[in-house]
């Protein structure tokens, strides 16, 4: 496995990360448990999560699985999605982060959390309420390091600019969806993250599992994956035909569509770790195993060439 710079913290995170949205959703604390002591075994220590996954169930099927291996994980947790109702359950204000680290700490089983993102940006809420409230929490020794994920270019700029006048703690990544399906974020957030050193951690990296192969034109999706019950509207001709494109480009290299995935962002310097999700333990060490393709400039350009 190789490890990355989170942005330009000292923080070390493998490239390859594990995403875990399914966690207490369609896996139960067993199955948690497993997914991540394989992924583990592969040398992944980067773990996304979040409050708000599963109802707080990702959080507490994940500190179960790291008990007595915590030491041995980043935790990325996040806060800001509503969890309740009531005004002040959502949103980054110093009243709801407070409150919901607390439940993070508790449900993760935890003294501290490596990486804590603020999932959205929120209107409204001042962002040096919430960088001051972060920063505490830095300072209390409950948080390491701080991130923030869907920020539009000019909000993450707006965030490191506060930061900077205030001499509080600046955001280490960005976690946007990024893939080589969705490449919206290259037009500002990308070109903005080289300039000031922000690491970028890409979600759906795999384009909800059709970017790993078992997606076939005309044969439709194998029972039980992400894209049976709804296609999210990947199961065009014109994605078929870019797919078929990219297999043959991997099959003349002796790779396959999923190491492209990874091999494509992490091309990337600036791309911290690759967090994508898995369901079964084949597909964490598949995950790990495919992170070893490094593309040459005239490769990224031709692949880059068949993406929308
Ligand atoms: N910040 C945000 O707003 C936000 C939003 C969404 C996600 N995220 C984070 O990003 C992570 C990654 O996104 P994601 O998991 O939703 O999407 P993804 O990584 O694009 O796709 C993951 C899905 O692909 C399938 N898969 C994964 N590895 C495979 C393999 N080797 N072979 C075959 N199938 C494989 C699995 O689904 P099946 O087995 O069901 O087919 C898995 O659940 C999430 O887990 C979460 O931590 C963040």
């Amino acid at each position: 496995m190789d490890y990355r710079q989170l942005g330009r913290s000292g923080l070390q995170v493998s490239a390859i990360g594990l995403g875990t949205n399914n966690f207490g959703r369609q896996l139960d604390a067993k199955a948690t448990e497993i997914v991540i002591n394989h992924a583990l075994d592969m040398g992944i220590n980067m773990i996304d999560t979040s409050n708000s996954y599963s109802g707080g169930r990702s959080e507490e099927f994940i500190g179960r699985a790291l008990k007595g291996k915590r030491h041995e994980a980043i935790i990325a947790t996040k806060v800001s999605s509503r969890v309740g109702e009531g005004p002040n359950m959502g949103g980054n204000s110093r009243q709801h982060i407070l409150a919901e680290v607390e439940n993070s700490l508790r449900r993760l089983g935890t003294d501290y959390i490596d990486l804590y993102q603020i999932h959205w940006w929120d209107p409204n809420t001042p962002i040096e309420e919430t960088l001051k409230v972060l920063n505490d929490l830095i300072t209390q020794g409950k948080v390491r390091y701080i991130g923030c994920s869907n920020l539009k270019a000019w909000q993450l700029c707006e965030s490191v600019w506060a930061g900077r006048a205030s001499g509080l703690a600046s955001f280490a990544s960005v976690q946007p969806s990024y893939s080589m399906m969705d490449r919206e974020v290259e037009s500002e957030l990308v070109p903005f993250c080289k300039s000031y050193g922000v690491g970028i951690l890409p979600y759906y990296p795999l384009a909800n599992g059709f970017l790993t192969g078992k997606y076939v034109r005309g044969q439709g999706a194998p029972e039980g994956t992400r894209l049976a019950d709804n296609d999210r509207g990947m199961f065009t001709d014109e994605n078929f035909d870019m797919l078929e494109r990219l297999e043959a480009f991997c099959a003349e290299r002796d790779h396959t569509v999923l190491e492209l995935a990874f091999a494509w962002l992490l091309a990337n310097p600036n791309v911290s770790s690759v967090i994508a999700g898995a369901t079964k333990a084949e597909q964490v060490v598949g995950n790990a195993k495919a992170g070893g393709w490094s593309l040459t400039e005239e490769e990224y350009d031709e692949v880059t060439a068949m993406l929308p």
